[in-house]
């Protein structure tokens, strides 16, 4: 959001009198005084008029958690537990969801109240790759590979995949890396050369890998670190 508009907000002002006030420098942001007023700012900025906080800094929540089979990807569901559920923080209920995993999938999911972070994870430019360990009731065909990187056509959507890299790691398992998130996407890919799916775990998101010794239902915050490797190509 820009600083005039936040100002205006805040300050319950005009735009034209929160320039105004941005324009004498009577406003900070962070601890600098700030002259314009297209100026970014979020609900982590800490902003005062004259000295006195208009709004105090927000707490920045990036937390990864261990997503056991049977939990739904969402922050309130009526009848299943939620990934919101597994959270044990007093903010819980300023965070949403950096991408989903089907209900009966398992592994690394991403939770924030960073909308910027978020959308630089699902919706960036270059796509930020996701990796996935598969198993399946019958062998994977070496022939799979091409097929996974040449796409396949959804006429639901009317799209076709994003190339998608196939690692054959043994009869019935295999790793998926794919850049985009469709409905039920894998389980898709894999009944259209007549397989399917009975085990899906998300092993990484971006760089940021699910640490071995986080384990199912186990949340815990990311560093400032991993907080980069997440959205890194
Ligand atoms: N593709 C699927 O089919 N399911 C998931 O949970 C993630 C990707």
């Amino acid at each position: 959001m820009k600083l005039d508009r936040l100002i205006s907000r805040h300050a319950s002002l005009g735009r034209t009198a929160a320039h105004r006030l941005i324009g004498a420098r009577r406003i900070k942001v962070d601890g600098a005084t700030v002259t314009d007023g297209h100026h970014q700012v979020d609900r982590f900025s800490c902003i005062e008029l004259d000295g006195v906080p208009l709004q105090h800094a927000g707490r920045p929540l990036h937390i990864m958690v261990n997503k056991p089979p049977g939990y739904v990807s969402a922050t309130v569901d009526e009848a299943l537990p939620t990934v919101l559920d597994l959270i044990d923080d007093p903010d819980k209920g300023q965070l949403h969801l950096a991408g989903r995993l089907d209900r009966n999938s398992s592994g690394l999911v991403l939770l924030t109240n960073d909308g910027r972070w978020s959308k630089s994870i699902t919706e960036s430019t270059p796509k930020v790759p996701k990796a996935y360990l598969v198993e399946t009731v019958d062998p994977i065909q070496p022939g799979d590979v091409e097929a996974f990187a040449s796409g396949f056509y959804f006429h639901t959507e009317d799209i076709t995949t994003l190339p998608v890299k196939l690692e054959i790691l043994a009869e019935r398992c295999a790793r998926l890396t794919l850049e985009e998130g469709r409905y039920h996407q894998i389980k898709r890919m894999f009944h259209r050369v007549n397989n399917r799916v009975t085990r899906l775990h998300r092993e990484s998101i971006g760089r940021l890998a699910l640490p071995p010794d986080l384990a199912p239902g186990q949340w815990r915050f990311l560093t400032i670190e991993e907080v980069g490797l997440a959205t890194s190509p």
